[in-house]
């Protein structure tokens, strides 16, 4: 009998682990091992913001791709190998995301000011983005921490699991859901868009559709950086102000201004929930950098691997050889 609850109450403590893996991460988990880490990391992505302002929404957009597929697990920083199609090629983040070489320079950092391998690169991602919006005017927020990171990378998760530009309300939704986030985490996260750019391939097809909602004094605007055809490449700031972590976003939405297919989804002028949340962030700078704080949060314990799951990368870009 005694056997038979011990057995249960081991049990129970299992399925509550797994549960709740985000419970295991704690704020202070270098505090001993490394109580340099976050003043480093802090120093080397304000560096790295100095040397070109856009690194910080780049760094912010790296966290969110890692954490969405499988979870914030450092898996988006995996190199191809012969045996593996990581997620760097994958459809979201092939010539688009960026970073990989600040990340890098943190990593060999952080082992030095650590005398070793101690901290993980999905941990490091994770402090680098809260950094980076604390340096572009964000509110700060302590970063959960404790992710170990992962020994393999999907590029087929990556493609499948990220949200795209093109996607409709409805189907951005349930891709929210699908990571355990609200309509309502979906509407503040995308406050992300606070910062950084869009290369036209990604909004072309706005600009020359008769039936668009997009503002048609923005959409001339928009016609000579990005042409019926070519220049995908070109950026074009995702609000006016895309080194501010501020609510012009919010405020572009609102007026037909948002770049993104998706981003305007949010705000369609129906007077739906997603048009309520916009319009209340729009107008309330504070609750926007306190909601967004928490949201980011949020992201950041999706499916963590704690304790004895995956590994402390050495590198990066490569699973620790045996
Ligand atoms: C809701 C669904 C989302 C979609 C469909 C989406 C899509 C995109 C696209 C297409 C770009 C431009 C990429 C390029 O031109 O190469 C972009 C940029 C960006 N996204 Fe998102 N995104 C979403 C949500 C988010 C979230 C939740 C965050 C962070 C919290 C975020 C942060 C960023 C940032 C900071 C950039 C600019 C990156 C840079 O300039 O390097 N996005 N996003
Ligand atoms: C990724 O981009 C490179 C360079 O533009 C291109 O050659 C390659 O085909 C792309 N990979 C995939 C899987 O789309
Ligand atoms: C043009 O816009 C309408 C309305 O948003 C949309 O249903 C349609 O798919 C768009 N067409 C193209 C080619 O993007």
């Amino acid at each position: 009998m005694a056997t038979v609850l011990v057995y249960l109450t081991v049990m129970a403590a299992v399925v509550a682990s797994a549960a709740f893996g985000a419970a295991e991460l704690t704020a202070d988990y270098y505090s001993e091992t490394c109580p340099h880490a976050l003043s480093t990391i802090k120093l080397l992505v304000g560096a790295a913001i100095l040397r070109e302002p856009r690194m910080g929404a780049s760094l912010v957009r790296l966290h969110f791709h890692d954490c969405f597929v499988n979870g914030c697990d450092g898996s988006i920083l995996l190199d191809d190998t012969d045996d593996m199609i990581g997620e760097k090629t994958a459809k979201p983040n092939n010539n688009s995301i960026r970073g990989y070489d600040v990340i890098d320079t943190i990593k060999s950092a952080v082992n030095t000011v650590c005398l070793g391998n101690v901290v993980s690169c999905a941990d490091i991602v994770a402090v680098a983005a809260r950094d980076s919006i604390v340096a572009l005017g964000g509110t700060s927020y302590d970063v959960l921490l404790g992710r170990r990171d992962a020994t393999t990378a999907s590029i087929d998760d990556a493609n499948n699991d990220i949200p795209n530009p093109f996607m409709d309300l409805p189907a951005l939704v349930s891709n929210f859901e699908s990571h355990g986030l609200s309509l309502h985490d979906l509407v503040v996260l995308s406050g992300g868009h606070t910062l950084g750019y869009s290369r036209c391939l990604f909004f072309r097809s706005r600009l020359y559709n008769e039936t668009d909602t997009l503002d048609p004094a923005y959409a001339a605007s928009l016609d000579e950086r990005c042409p019926p055809s070519g220049d995908d490449e070109a950026l074009t700031s995702l609000d006016d102000t895309p080194t501010t972590v501020d609510t012009d976003y919010y405020q572009g939405l609102m007026q037909g201004r948002a770049l993104l297919h998706s981003d305007q989804q949010l705000y369609q002028g129906g007077g739906g929930d997603a048009d309520a949340l916009v319009k209340y962030y729009g107008e309330k700078p504070s609750k926007f950098w306190e909601d967004f704080a928490a949201a980011m949060v949020k992201m950041g314990n999706l499916s963590p691997l704690t304790g004895d799951e995956g590994e402390i990368r050495e590198n990066c870009r490569v699973v620790n050889q045996e």
